[in-house]
């Protein structure tokens, strides 16, 4: 056969051809819904699946005519929902066991569980255990791009990085840089017994991890300081340098989650403006960085968030489970800073993009805003913008607009088959959907993984 399409191997292969009801969005995040739609796909020279066209079933079929199509069998899913892989913005993979810890906000939740579950991952075996039941966790929930921590062993990076590339997902991740106000054995440790140079050694690590890892297949490194509380001054400033040095590679923290954490920011740093400021005057806001969580900031911070392309993962079952707040998706939309949705397993208590984004809609509606002292009820989100901030929303969070969370050509073929006939609830509900909002809705409010019948990975 011959082949003309763009991305056409020097061996060529096969394009695919699904046809079913389709959803993704435009530029200005708008849906666009086709009834009975076709996504073309086919390989790109390093073997990665890409979009080569998706629309409606009467525009595109006459593709399936061209000489480089002939064979390619359609595989026909009427009623069923293809739509973008879900993008989680902020997930820790050691904290699959801590799900569901009880504790009395955020501290002490990471001191009794968070800390002890994550001191395990100096074990290789154990690191590798846990990033495969990880994947199968977020690939099973339709999640097919995720900005992860790891841990502070360098071990549990490999661990992660191995298993995501033996999936072909699209996974970024970094060791957590953590050197002081943290237990022995998770605290970054010094070169070598009685050194006084952890943090200099932590970011070496960091530096190798990146070389050996970011740009190999679809993974992506992130240096990873955990959060200001856990970093001396040195440990942060080096990061911010080592972010100048590699601008490709992301940076993730946690900012502004709750009032215990935050009082101890103010006074580690009481020279800073805000917590956001003390990452602003170490260089750790620029595009490609996401800080998780953004609960209690004001309209400087997001001015500052906006101005540098810095980024928010909106971490809403996490924010109710730790009772630490609930973002202002108002004030988020009114600044214009990068924002996307994110589990925040484990503080989060779910993998499922379904219940982040029906979480998102409770927050929205009980922020409430005070004006002129006049408290007025909260935002309605709309369940399109709910999905578009869990698809391409969040890959514009993570600078991968076009790349991943939208079927527009060129991306990387990452979807999902979704059932809406996968309960008798949702079955009744979407069954007498009347348009593509309340489509959307009863898969927010009814859906969860029974829904997801197919992760598609590039
Ligand atoms: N702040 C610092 N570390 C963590 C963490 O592991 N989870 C959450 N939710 N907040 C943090
Ligand atoms: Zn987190």
């Amino acid at each position: 056969a011959q082949c003309s399409h763009p991305h056409t191997p020097l061996q060529c292969q096969p394009m695919k051809a699904y046809r079913a009801p389709l959803l993704s969005f435009d530029a200005q995040g708008q849906p666009l819904y086709e009834s009975d739609g076709l996504l073309l796909t086919a390989p790109d020279a390093r073997g990665t699946e890409r979009v080569l066209a998706s629309g409606a079933w009467s525009a595109l079929s006459h593709k399936l005519q061209a000489p480089d199509a002939q064979g390619v069998t359609v595989q026909h899913w009427p009623g069923k929902l293809i739509a973008p892989g879900f993008v989680d913005t902020h997930v820790h993979y050691p904290q699959v066991d801590v799900i569901g810890s009880p504790a009395d906000g955020l501290l002490p939740w990471l001191e009794n569980y968070t800390f002890p579950a994550e001191t395990k991952f100096a074990d290789p075996a154990h690191a590798q255990a846990v990033a495969s039941v990880f994947l199968d966790e977020l690939q099973r929930h339709g999640v097919t791009t995720a900005l992860a921590f790891a841990t502070s062993h360098p071990t549990s990076v490999d661990a992660l990085f191995a298993e995501a590339q033996a999936r072909r997902m699209r996974l970024i991740t970094g060791m957590c840089l953590m050197d002081q106000n943290a237990p022995d054995g998770l605290r970054n440790p010094p070169s070598a017994p009685g050194r006084g140079d952890a943090a200099e050694h932590s970011l070496l690590q960091s530096e190798a991890l990146i070389q050996r890892w970011h740009g190999q297949s679809r993974l992506g490194y992130a240096i990873t300081p955990r959060f200001v509380p856990t970093c001396t001054d040195a440990q942060l400033r080096g990061a911010g340098e080592l972010a100048a040095r590699y601008p490709d590679v992301w940076v993730q923290s946690h900012v502004a989650e709750n009032r215990d954490e935050i009082a101890w920011v103010r006074e580690l740093h009481p020279q800073a403006r805000s917590y956001l400021d003390v990452y602003h005057r170490f260089g750790l806001l620029r595009e490609r960085t996401v800080y998780a969580h953004g609960i209690h900031l004001d309209d400087t911070d997001r001015a500052l968030l906006r101005d540098t392309g810095s980024a928010i993962a909106v971490s809403p079952t996490s924010n109710l489970f730790l009772g630490s707040g609930l973002f202002d998706f108002a004030a988020a939309q009114r600044s214009g800073h990068l924002h996307g949705l994110a589990s925040d397993v484990g503080g989060g208590t779910s993998f499922s993009p379904f219940e982040t984004m029906k979480a998102a809609y409770f927050t929205g509606r009980m922020a409430l805003e005070s004006q002129g002292g006049v408290p007025k009820a909260g935002l309605s989100l709309s369940p399109a913008h709910l999905w578009w901030l869990h698809t391409a929303g969040a890959a514009q969070a993570l600078g991968l607009a076009g790349v991943v969370g939208n079927l527009c050509p060129g991306a990387e073929a990452d979807f999902v088959l979704l059932n809406p006939q996968a309960t008798p609830l949702l079955a009744r509900r979407t069954a007498a959907a009347q348009s593509l909002a309340e489509l959307l809705f009863a898969f927010i409010i009814l859906g969860d993984d029974r829904a997801v019948e197919r992760s598609f990975c590039a």
